[in-house]
């Protein structure tokens, strides 16, 4: 069967990266969580102090960049990859409200976005891959085979993102979750530079109703029909 891009786009903790995952598992693709990325560039801006809640020096940031070294690392135990800025493992460390409370911000940089961009593309050169984000169907891979929307209304999402920082032993409200996710909505449809819109070839897919299974069905028979095509 011949090789795919799957681009999967679409809000924040709509279940992107599970679905990814399980998709990238079954075919034996790379996956890529490009929001892995845009934390981590979050995280080096806040650890060297160009980001607090009330200030952002974007242009020591981008003086940076080049210092800035991303790698994923497959980690067999869980089986997926690990995010390393500068060989540290920050997987961990990129999943707290604080990281996201910043990486919109980070993520509307032009300058970082066509460095992540441009390896992004690298990494999908031989295809066989499914990367997850924002811009992935219509900026990184525009001629990506199959591109899936998702989406689910905000408060699902919340409820979602809180139960999930709940278990690992955050300690947050759920109004703080909600706010953030709409915020992040927010920041993520109106920046300048590709701003989350739905490529016009793209399947959408309202996942507020569907659980796991339901949704890998559904896109995997979607993958068939395309590859059994091309
Ligand atoms: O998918 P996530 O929530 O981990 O993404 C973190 C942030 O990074 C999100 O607020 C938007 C940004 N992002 C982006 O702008 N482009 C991408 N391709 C992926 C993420």
């Amino acid at each position: 069967m011949k090789k795919i891009t799957i681009a999967i786009d679409g809000f924040s903790s709509t279940g992107k990266s599970t679905l990814a995952k399980q998709l990238a598992n079954h075919l034996g693709y790379i996956y890529v969580d490009t929001g892995a990325m845009y934390r981590a560039v979050a995280l080096f801006a806040m650890q060297n102090g160009y980001i607090n809640a009330d200030f952002f020096d974007k242009q020591t940031l981008i003086n940076n960049l080049p210092n800035i070294k991303l790698q994923f690392k497959f980690n067999a135990d869980l089986g997926f990859a690990e995010m390393y800025l500068n060989e540290v493992n920050v997987e961990t460390e990129i999943r707290t409200i604080e990281v996201s409370s910043f990486v919109s911000k980070v993520a509307e940089v032009s300058e970082v976005r066509a460095k992540l961009v441009e390896q992004q593309k690298e990494m999908g050169k031989d295809k066989a891959i499914v990367m997850d984000g924002r811009d992935i169907g219509t900026v990184v891979f525009p001629d990506a085979e199959l591109k899936i929307f998702m989406t689910a209304s905000a408060t699902t999402r919340a409820q979602r993102r809180y139960d999930e920082l709940i278990k690992k032993g955050d300690t947050v409200t759920f109004d703080e979750v909600l706010a953030n996710v709409e915020e992040r909505d927010y920041i993520d449809t109106h920046r300048k530079d590709s701003p989350l819109v739905m490529a016009e070839d793209a399947i959408e897919i309202d996942n507020s109703h569907l659980n796991r299974e339901e949704q890998f069905e559904l896109v995997l028979e979607l993958v068939n029909e395309i590859t059994k095509k091309v």
